[in-house]
């Protein structure tokens, strides 16, 4: 049987998705990656996903005179781009730009976002600044379902940490991110394996099945 294909869509470091690609060639996640996508032509992670030989494409919104352009016609592009290498799932992986509509639809219950927040707490930017700024006790990450309401699609699994007395951003943002990386390996490998669904309650509510076996 052939893998699920996998899309990541960056646009800056990439660290989350050489931390998928890794696990990808160790054969933990069985998918294959079908594109890598940036939407900055100089992020660092389309290099290293270059220099790894796996497929990418740059797509930035507007080139040009034309840079930071028409919405509509960027979402189009940018729809176009994903269905083409035919993904059976999309992981967006620090990718800074709210999907268009009907990217998310195509991709309901398929498309997955790591946020570097306790959800619903801090959606959007400068989580961990907004984490010390309010003296939180707890910070965390959150994989979730993509939905058109950003950063507050289904759950589907959340990661705290500790916030230690002298963190400030950078330490409490390098502290996450190996875990960020752990968890979003973790749980792409559930994924694939179909062992983690989103589906529709009695009620027409959204819900997320996790199959966990005894050994797990
Ligand atoms: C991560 O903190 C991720 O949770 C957020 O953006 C950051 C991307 O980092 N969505 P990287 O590009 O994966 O290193």
């Amino acid at each position: 049987m052939s893998k699920p294909r996998l899309a990541i869509l960056i646009s800056g470091r990439g660290s989350n998705m050489l931390a998928v690609a890794d696990a990808v060639k160790q054969n933990k996640i069985a998918a294959d990656i079908c594109l890598v996508l940036s939407n900055k032509e100089d992020a660092p992670g389309i290099a290293e996903a270059a220099k790894r030989g796996l497929p990418t494409q740059i797509l930035e919104r507007g080139a040009g005179i034309n840079k930071g352009g028409n919405r509509d016609e960027y979402d189009e592009q940018l729809l176009n781009a994903v269905d083409k290498a035919q993904p059976d799932l999309v992981l967006l992986a620090g990718f800074m730009y709210i999907i268009g509509e009907k990217l998310v639809e195509t991709y309901y219950g398929r498309m997955i976002n790591i946020h570097p927040s306790l959800l619903p707490k801090y959606p959007g930017l400068n989580t961990h600044k907004r984490a010390l700024a309010n003296s939180d006790k707890l910070h965390g990450l959150t994989i979730h379902y993509v939905t058109n309401d950003l950063d507050a699609g289904p759950i589907i699994m959340q990661k705290s940490i500790e916030v230690m007395a002298g963190d400030n951003e950078d330490s409490l943002a390098a502290r996450l991110l190996s875990y960020e990386h752990s968890c979003l390996v973790d749980t792409m490998a559930l994924i694939v394996q179909q062992r983690i669904k989103l589906v529709t309650d009695a009620d027409g509510k959204a819900e997320v099945l996790i199959e966990t076996k005894i050994d797990d």
